[in-house]
């Protein structure tokens, strides 16, 4: 089916039957690439999946059906990397960069602290209402990472709270070596008894491979042995300068390598040929000052390329996909639609998943509505918020 939809549509659903759509004009252009319909309708069936789409005036009858006056419906985002269970912030972290202080891993260390500190009610609600955050901004799914736990107990309940929120759950006892720890102990213990006590709780596994974090043969370690506790690997790569990660994540099938700021054209046909989605990050780029990656460079390679927010406390504090959208497009030189495939489609991509990141029939009913008559107004408008509603699994959300 088609990555995405304009309508500008009525989308509904009830209970016990589909609900139906219909509407106006909608956006014109690269509608090839995106599969727009206009005056199009959405009818939702009772599995909460999409049932039927196509011109309003053609759509088959619905027990109750939502005109959308003239809006852009578009699939929800997929939001495939985030670290969202931790406690504090580092506001003043961002303001020392903001005069010219390089971003380092270091700083991961501060966050542990507070989030050691902080009770399971604490991290619980602050999760929530990230999450709450994200939804507002037209996100149906989040990955959310561990990582700011770096024992035992920590990760796990750090997955336990992730888990509450979203299927999506992904084990990163690697993100740091903690304080006071010898790293080859660490790695054992995050491939021996942390992997145990986590690994019920996560879908994915990742690694930090980077300077001052996880070097090559520690992250090929780490996430072979995830993936031998049932964990599928993703991977941190080639953030802060050029390194091995995207090497890693070719040979050990990654699901996608994330970040790719610093790349050889060399990692990139091995990506291409790979099949492993790069997951493209450019909030933080934003904050931290860093040269953005040129998405023409994977596309034109022929690499799948996602992008997600990377929200957390330290590199990048946005929630907000329609701003990582705009910045792919102003920063990353991608084309409107391009970005729209790659934070919907890409991201449903990056996690595997079939039944999201695009709006046809047999996809789940993930979708937001936004206050515009074509998504080209989410690069178009940056900063201003536009999404007026989501459905989650043909259940509208916020109004
Ligand atoms: O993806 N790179 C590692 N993890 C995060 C940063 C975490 C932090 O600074 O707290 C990232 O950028
Ligand atoms: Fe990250």
């Amino acid at each position: 089916g088609p990555a995405a939809e304009d309508t500008s549509s009525a989308e509904s659903r009830s209970r016990n039957s589909a609900g139906a759509a219909r509407g106006t004009a909608s956006a014109s252009g690269v509608g090839n690439l995106l599969g727009i319909v206009r005056d199009a309708a959405v009818v939702v069936g009772d599995d909460g999946r999409v049932a039927w789409t196509g011109p309003a005036a053609a759509a088959p009858a619905a027990d109750e059906a939502r005109d959308l006056d003239g809006r852009a419906v578009i699939p929800g985002f997929v939001d495939s990397h985030a670290h969202l269970v931790f406690a504090g912030d580092r506001a003043a972290e961002f303001e020392a960069r903001m005069t010219g202080r390089p971003y380092t891993a270091g700083g991961i260390r501060t966050t542990v602290a507070a989030t050691r500190a902080a009770s399971d009610d604490e991290l619980r609600a602050n999760a929530r209402r990230l999450v709450a955050e994200m939804r507002r901004q037209g996100t149906t799914t989040v990955e959310i990472k561990s990582g700011y736990g770096l024992d035992i107990g920590g990760e796990a309940r750090a997955l336990r709270i992730a888990r509450e929120l979203t299927p999506e759950t992904t084990f990163l006892g690697a993100h740091v070596v903690p304080p006071g720890t010898d790293p080859a102990a660490y790695i054992d213990l995050v491939t021996g008894d942390m992997l145990e006590a986590c690994a019920p709780h996560a879908r994915w596994v990742d690694v930090f491979c980077e300077r001052g974090a996880f070097d090559g043969d520690a992250a090929r370690t780490i996430l072979r042995a995830g993936a031998a506790a049932g964990l599928a690997p993703r991977i941190h790569a080639n953030q802060l300068g050029h390194g091995p990660g995207i090497e890693v994540a070719c040979e050990v099938g990654a699901a996608s390598a994330d970040h790719c700021t610093f790349t050889s054209d060399d990692d990139l046909r091995n990506l291409a040929d790979s099949g492993v989605v790069a997951t493209l990050l450019p909030s933080i780029e934003f904050s931290t000052r860093q040269p953005y990656p040129d998405a023409r460079r994977f596309l034109d390679a022929g690499v799948t390329v996602a992008i997600a927010t990377d929200c957390n406390p330290g590199s990048g504090f946005s929630s907000s996909m329609p701003f990582a959208l705009a910045l792919a497009v102003r920063e990353m030189r991608m084309s409107p639609a391009e970005a729209l495939r790659a934070a919907t489609a890409g991201g449903a991509a990056a996690l595997r998943r079939t039944d999201i990141g695009w709006l046809g029939v047999g996809a789940r009913a993930d979708l937001a509505v936004l206050d515009a008559p074509s998504y080209l107004h989410l690069p178009y408008r940056p900063g201003v918020p536009l999404v007026s509603g989501t459905m989650l699994g043909g259940l509208w959300g916020l109004e």
